[in-house]
C-alpha cells in the first residue's frame, strides 16, 4: 500500500516536470535559434551522475550542450561543500561568470548541489552573487524543468531549496558520460554522521531504491550496451535497510550479477561498519562483481576513530581486510584517508601510516581535515595547525606512494583483462582502460577497441598506472 502511495507521488512528480520540460522546449524552438547549455559537475560520482541527470533534462528540452562556458545560453554548477576548498573554487567561478552576464546579460545562471544547502552558502549568494539565476539544492534536481520555466517567464531569479527530502523521484532518462559504463543509484542520504563530515546534513537521511527500481535500470542500461555498472551509495554497505521488505547489499548485488549483457559490477561507497560476511562471499561468489573494494579507514587510530563517530577499531578494520584478501586474495583495494583531524598526535598518525603498510592499498583518496561549519569536529578542541597537517600529508604521500608503485609492480608480467574506455590524453594510437580491479592500463590500440574487453600483458609499471601490450 506504502509502495503504492510512493510510486504515485514520483509519477505525478514527473508527469508534472516533463509539462514544464514540454514549454521549456516550446520557448526554444519558438526562439528560433539554437540554445545551448553548460554543465560543469565538482565533487563526488554521485555529484557527477546527478550531472548525467541535469544533462538529461536540459537535452529534453531542446537545449544543445557545448564545452564552450562563454557561449552558452544556459550554465549549470553542481557544487560539493565536502571540504573548504572545494567551496573557495565553486566562489571563485562563480565570480567569474559576472562578466559572462554583463556581455550576455541572457544568460541564465544555475547553481545546485551539495553547497546550496547550506544557509550560509545562500545568504552569501544572496548578497553578493546577485547574477546567479537559479537555486536549488540535492533534493529537488528533478524540478530543474519547472524551475528553469519559470525564470524564463518571469525574468526574475528562482531559488527553491527544500530542507529534507521528499519521495524518491524515479527518472532514468540521464545521459551517460560514458557509452559503455554507467552508474546506477542504489540510495541516498547517510546516517552515519561521522563528525567531520557535512554530507548527512546537505544530502539527508539514508533512502534506499526499491530492488526491482534498480534490477529494471539495469536491465535498461544493459539493452543500451552497457558491460559496466557502478552501484552508487553513501553507504551502499546498509543499502535496503529502510525498505518496506528489507533488502541486503548481498542480495542485491546477487541479483545485479544475473542480468545478461553486464560484463563488470563495481559499487563505492562501503563503510566498514556495515561490509558483512554475506557480502564478501557475495564478492567472492559473483563472477562479474570487480575484484576492487572501496573502503576508507580515514584514520588508524582508534582514539581519533572514535572522536570521528566511525564505530570500528584500526584492528577491526585490519582483520576485515584480512578476512577479505583470504576470500578473494587477487582483489585490490583502496581507501580515504584524512590527516590532521582535531587532537591527531605524531602517535595517532603514525598509526595511519602502519594501515597503510599493513594493508597494501592500490589507489587513496588522501585529504588534510577541513573543517566544516555545523558538523561536531568544527567546534572540537585541538584543531591541528596548518604545518602539522601538511607535514604529515607529505609524509603519508610518500609512504603511500612506495606502496602502491610495489602493489603494481606484482601486475607486471602478467595478462589483465582491460575493458577499454577511451583514448588516451597521451594521444593517437594509445588506449585507456581498467582491468577488473580497478587498474589504470595504457596500452598500443585505437578509438575502435573502445567498449571492448581485451586481454593486456603487463610490462611497464608507472606507479599511477600501467603500460601493456594487446595480445
Ligand atoms: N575534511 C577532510 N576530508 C573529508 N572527507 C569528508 N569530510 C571531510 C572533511 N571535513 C573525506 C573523507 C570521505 C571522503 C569522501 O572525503 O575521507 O571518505
Ligand atoms: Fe560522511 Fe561518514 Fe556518511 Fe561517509 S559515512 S558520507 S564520511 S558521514
Amino acid at each position: 500500500m506504502l509502495e503504492n502511495v510512493k510510486m504515485t507521488v514520483s509519477d505525478k512528480e514527473q508527469e508534472i516536470q516533463k509539462q514544464y520540460a514540454d514549454k521549456v522546449r516550446e520557448y526554444v524552438t519558438n526562439s528560433g535559434c539554437e540554445k545551448t547549455f553548460y554543465s560543469l559537475a565538482m565533487g563526488c560520482q554521485m555529484n557527477a551522475h546527478d550531472s548525467e541527470k541535469i544533462t538529461g533534462m536540459m537535452l529534453r528540452m531542446g537545449y544543445k550542450e557545448t564545452n564552450d562556458e562563454t557561449k552558452a545560453d544556459f550554465i549549470i554548477y553542481n557544487t560539493c561543500c565536502v571540504r573548504e576548498n572545494a567551496e573557495e573554487k565553486v566562489f571563485g567561478k562563480i565570480g567569474t561568470l559576472k562578466h559572462i552576464k554583463k556581455t550576455k546579460p541572457d544568460t541564465i545562471i544555475a547553481l545546485c548541489g551539495c553547497m546550496m544547502q547550506e544557509d550560509t552558502v545562500i545568504q552569501k549568494l544572496k548578497q553578493s552573487y546577485r547574477h546567479v539565476d537559479i537555486i536549488f539544492g540535492t533534493f529537488n534536481l528533478h524540478k530543474l524543468p519547472q524551475l528553469l520555466y519559470t525564470r524564463i517567464k518571469t525574468g526574475k531569479p528562482v531559488i527553491d531549496i527544500w530542507d529534507k527530502h521528499g519521495p524518491i523521484v524515479e527518472d532514468t532518462s540521464y545521459k551517460r558520460e560514458f557509452k559503455y559504463k554507467a552508474s546506477v543509484n542504489v540510495m541516498y542520504g547517510c546516517n552515519n554522521f561521522c563528525t567531520y563530515c557535512i554530507v548527512p546534513y546537505v544530502r539527508g537521511r539514508e533512502r534506499s531504491r526499491e530492488k526491482e527500481d534498480i534490477l529494471n535500470e539495469i536491465r535498461m542500461l544493459a539493452n543500451d550496451g552497457v558491460k559496466e555498472i557502478t552501484l552508487l551509495g553513501q553507504n551502499v554497505n546498509s543499502y535496503g535497510k529502510t525498505l518496506e521488505t528489507p533488502v541486503t547489499f548481498a542480495e542485491l548485488l546477487r541479483e545485479v550479477d544475473k542480468i545478461d549483457g553486464i560484463e563488470r559490477i563495481r559499487f563505492m561507497t562501503s563503510h566498514p561498519k556495515d561490509l558483512s560476511d554475506d557480502l564478501i562471499y557475495a564478492m567472492r561468489d559473483c563472477k562479474k562483481v570487480c575484484n576492487y573494494l572501496h573502503l576508507p579507514f580515514q584514520s588508524g587510530s582508534n582514539r581519533i576513530l572514535e572522536k570521528m563517530n566511525r564505530r570500528y577499531t584500526k584492528e577491526k578494520y585490519l582483520s576485515l581486510i584480512y578476512k577479505i584478501k583470504k576470500e578473494i586474495p587477487d582483489i585490490m583495494i583502496s581507501t580515504d584517508i584524512i590527516v590532521g583531524f582535531p587532537q591527531e598526535t605524531e602517535e595517532d598518525f603514525l598509526d595511519t601510516l602502519d594501515v597503510v603498510k599493513k594493508v597494501g592499498f592500490s589507489t587513496a583518496f588522501t585529504f588534510i581535515y577541513s573543517k566544516r561549519t555545523g558538523t561536531p569536529a568544527a567546534v572540537m578542541d585541538g584543531q591541528i595547525d596548518e604545518a602539522t597537517a601538511h607535514e604529515r600529508f607529505n609524509r603519508l604521500l610518500e609512504v603511500l606512494n612506495k606502496t602502491i608503485e610495489k602493489v603494481h609492480e606484482a601486475q607486471v608480467g602478467k595478462t589483465l583483462d582491460v575493458l577499454v574506455e577511451k583514448v588516451s590524453r597521451q594521444g593517437e594510437g594509445i588506449v585507456t582502460g581498467r582491468s577488473t580491479d580497478n587498474t589504470l592500463v595504457h596500452f598500443k590500440g585505437n578509438a575502435e577497441l573502445i567498449g571492448q574487453t581485451v586481454p593486456v600483458k603487463i610490462t611497464e609499471n608507472k606507479v599511477f598506472y600501467l603500460l601493456g601490450e594487446r595480445i
